[in-house]
């Protein structure tokens, strides 16, 4: 064991290099997409957590089937990878119709969404991605497709245009989003069922990383399984992604089987700390009690400063940074709590009075 350290920086660095990925990013890498599919439960027993939101599409969805009607369409909200798009193929799943998938920016034109609309069949689910994306002129069309089922359209122009209505199967439109306030109200209306999902619970994650663990086949005990599930942000992609780069540690080093020692190791070579920071998280909080003493900082700055997207910073370091305390949104910008001075070792005595 004498070179364990140093080989494992090697493989490590090896293997930062090759995907130059952050490890708590929470938004998808291509890395993700082969593994999340493995990984999807596919029923709403799999489906762990999330339980309010659960029981009432529950309900709504055994009310659709004995009433051989289509669902009321669905928005879902939240972070980035919580759940959305899993929980969007559970419900189709569930109500045992077909699951048609697309996004907001996919859809360029409004005969795009015309063609995906007089396509669909009877009772379908049509899950639209991001559709705060979605464009006015073609959310346009989704307003009389969502209310009445139907699809008009004008043919010809001036004096002589005509407009025409066809008629679209009864079908269940599931959007998601990350950005719920992104969302028109008129859309927003449409929807009869919104969902919001929230941030994980520990104990929701363990079971996330168990189960994970036992379909890649990896073999963790229990405190390596707290230790990825207290580190994830509260969400589960991080949890998967943590538990299977831990595993690839395991396989190189201890035959497999992922125990405490190997997974803090890993951890802390990922620059993850106790509480599921790394180190752009890090930088942005020590930039706003150093350089800004404390006081409200704008989204642009922090995103001038850390080299990171505004819209990063929002939808992937802000809501856990909020939700742990440490930090707090203001009409001014975003200021730094007391959790936050004391976990990078500031005392806030120091800083008052500023
Ligand atoms: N409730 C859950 N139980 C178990 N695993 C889950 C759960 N929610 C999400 N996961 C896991 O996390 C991964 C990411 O979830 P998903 O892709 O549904 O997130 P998302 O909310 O659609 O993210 P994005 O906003 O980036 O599209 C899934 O592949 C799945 O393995
Ligand atoms: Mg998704």
């Amino acid at each position: 064991m004498e070179n364990f350290d140093s080989s494992y920086d090697k493989f490590f660095s090896s293997s930062m290099n090759d995907e130059e990925e952050r490890f708590v990013t929470t938004s998808k890498t291509e890395n993700d997409e082969v593994i999340e599919n493995v990984l999807r439960p596919r029923t709403m027993a799999e489906y762990v957590g999330q339980s309010k939101v659960k029981e009432n599409l529950k309900v709504y969805i055994s009310a659709a089937k004995k009433r051989h009607e289509a669902l009321d369409h669905v928005l879902l909200y939240g972070p980035p990878g919580l759940g959305k798009t899993t929980l969007a193929s559970i419900i189709a799943n569930e109500l045992g119709s077909n699951f048609k998938q697309t996004s907001g920016p996919a859809i360029e034109k409004p005969s795009d969404l015309a063609s995906i609309l007089t396509n669909l069949n009877e009772n379908d689910v049509l899950f639209i991605d991001e559709i705060h994306r979605l464009n006015h002129s073609i959310e346009e069309i989704l307003y009389p497709a969502m209310e009445d089922h139907a699809l008009d359209f004008v043919i010809g122009k001036g004096p002589s245009a005509r407009s025409m209505r066809i008629a679209l199967p009864n079908f269940t439109l599931v959007g998601a989003t990350t950005k719920a306030g992104m969302i028109t109200g008129p859309l927003r209306d449409r929807f009869g069922v919104i969902c919001k999902l929230e941030l994980y619970t520990n104990s929701e994650l363990e079971q996330i990383v168990k189960r994970s663990a036992g379909i890649l086949g990896a073999e963790i005990d229990g405190e390596s399984t707290k230790l990825i599930a207290s580190r994830c942000r509260g969400t589960p992609r991080i949890a998967n992604r943590l538990l299977k780069r831990v595993r690839d540690f395991a396989d190189v080093y201890e035959g497999g089987v992922i125990n405490k020692d190997l997974t803090l190791h890993a951890l802390s070579k990922m620059e993850i700390d106790d509480i599921g920071l790394d180190s752009i998280d890090r930088k942005m909080l020590k930039v706003m009690i150093e350089n800004f003493k404390g006081k409200p900082v704008g989204l642009d700055t922090l995103g001038a400063i850390t080299g990171e997207e505004v819209e990063t910073i929002e939808d992937v370091y802000e809501p856990y940074l909020l939700q742990i305390g440490f930090i707090a949104r203001t009409p001014r910008g975003r200021v730094p709590l007391e959790p936050a001075f004391k976990h990078l070792g500031y005392k806030l005595e120091d800083f008052i009075g500023r």
